[in-house]
């Protein structure tokens, strides 16, 4: 008979938990027996006392256990996935799954949605009209079989230990765990069936983690878990401490992805995506030398045949990709331009102080009940490296959050520069 009150003490000592006891939690916590402060009880031990390696396997090998786990027997299947932990401006997953299906893959991704000063790349999805991220388990095969992806809404079927369990660490400071946040992401991905994983770990100011350590402790560890179950898992540690690209806010990020996939994209955005396909294809076996893999993945950007894709996901998923093009929810906002108050360059800027803002403006949620509104946002006119001039000063960037309406019409990326830092990759086999 399993004792959450003795599991809880146990972990509180420092002790080792045995697989069994870990297993009767998940299955008491899906199951009502486990209470929810006695879960957040739990989580709290781990802050302090840590999960080894091998409990770490288990718990997220358990929580993806507790609901479906997805199958995915396509005839010549390579089938994979790409995961970020979440960044300012971080819209790659909308450039690189499109991508990754334009040479040859089958990417079914199962997004979420934006909480906290991060965004989420459904709301971003959503800013264009029409567009359903609500698939059923049979439309969600039927799309990756016809097209070779599909972006949509994990079901609450997946994973749902995690789900009880993250929505009650999100409320008991008890996310900042590297072993609970490994298993909470790799439980998911686990569920979700791929057979090839590339995971996109944030490290800095706008991060989660924003130890460079810590960034590197999640990678291996969940580049661990992946192992243990079949995975190949290729993680990459990159730079939040500034936003990627120039645009941070739902629509307006949509619209900086669709530049990405028509080869006018910023360079930060381009390479982690490109750098991500190219992995991905080595890692699935489809194109095993590393410089072939660059090259189809630079070859499907340059074609054309990545925004196709996405335009292909966008119409099926119902979503009317030209009605966006023709009036995106941002252009329907008033713009201010916010003007430097000293002469020099710009030396970083600051991707937490940056989301923050946008939710604040409406474009993010503080609780997962907050309706979003796709129209508001950020560009960013001067990027890290660029001069600005003395008062009156020259422009830094354009938003929704002043009364005095001006509109700004200067090119989004005037000089584009990259802010994306050389990434540590691991890998598991
Ligand atoms: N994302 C997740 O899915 N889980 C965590 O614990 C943190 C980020």
């Amino acid at each position: 008979m399993f004792d959450p009150v003795a599991f809880i003490a146990a972990k509180k000592s420092g002790a080792r938990h045995p697989p069994g006891q870990i297993r009767s939690f998940v299955q008491g916590l899906v199951g009502g027996e486990v209470a929810d402060y006695q879960a957040a009880a739990w989580a709290m031990a781990v802050c302090f006392k840590g999960l080894d390696r091998d409990e770490t396997v288990v718990l997220a090998e358990e929580i993806a256990a507790s609901g479906a786990r997805m199958d995915w027997a396509l005839p010549d299947g390579r089938v994979v996935d790409k995961h970020s932990t979440g960044g300012v401006g971080d819209k790659v997953s909308l450039v690189a799954v499109p991508l990754a299906a334009a040479c040859g893959l089958a990417v079914p991704k199962l997004s979420g949605r934006g909480l906290g000063i991060t965004g989420g790349t459904l709301d971003k999805l959503e800013s264009i009209p029409g567009m359903r991220v609500g698939l059923d388990e049979s439309e969600l095969r039927a799309q990756v079989a016809e097209h070779g992806l599909a972006i949509a809404a994990q079901s609450e079927a997946i994973a749902p230990a995690d789900g009880i369990l993250y929505a009650l660490r999100d409320v008991t400071a008890t996310i900042d765990s590297i072993p609970l946040i490994a298993a909470s992401v790799m439980s998911k991905k686990l569920a979700g069936g791929a057979s090839t994983l590339a995971l996109d770990v944030k490290c800095g100011r706008g991060a989660f983690m924003p130890a460079y350590d810590d960034a590197f402790a999640l990678a291996e560890l969940m580049a661990e878990i992946g192992s243990a179950a079949g995975v190949t898992v290729r993680a990459y540690v990159s730079s939040m401490d500034h936003p990627l690209g120039r645009a941070v806010g739902n629509s307006l990020e949509v619209s900086e992805a669709l530049e990405a996939l028509a080869g006018e994209g910023p360079p930060d955005v381009v390479e982690l995506a490109l750098t991500i396909v190219a992995g991905l294809l080595r890692d699935s076996g489809a194109r095993p030398a590393p410089r072939a893999a660059r090259e189809a993945a630079g070859r499907a950007l340059a074609s054309g045949a990545a925004r196709e894709k996405f335009a292909s996901m966008v119409r099926s998923q119902g979503g009317d990709l030209d009605g966006f093009l023709a009036d995106p929810p941002h252009e329907r906002r008033r713009r201010v331009e916010v003007r430097s108050e000293a002469e020099g360059f710009v030396d970083g800027i600051d991707a937490r102080a940056i989301g923050a803002l946008v939710r604040s403006l409406g474009g993010g949620r503080l609780t997962k009940e907050d309706d979003v509104d796709h129209g508001v946002g950020i560009r960013i006119l001067a990027g890290r490296g660029d001069w600005v001039d003395a008062p009156p000063g020259g422009p830094l960037a354009g938003g929704r959050s002043c009364p005095t309406p001006a509109v700004d019409r200067s090119p989004i990326w005037s000089r584009p520069r990259s802010n994306f830092l050389p990434s540590r990759r691991c890998r598991n086999r």
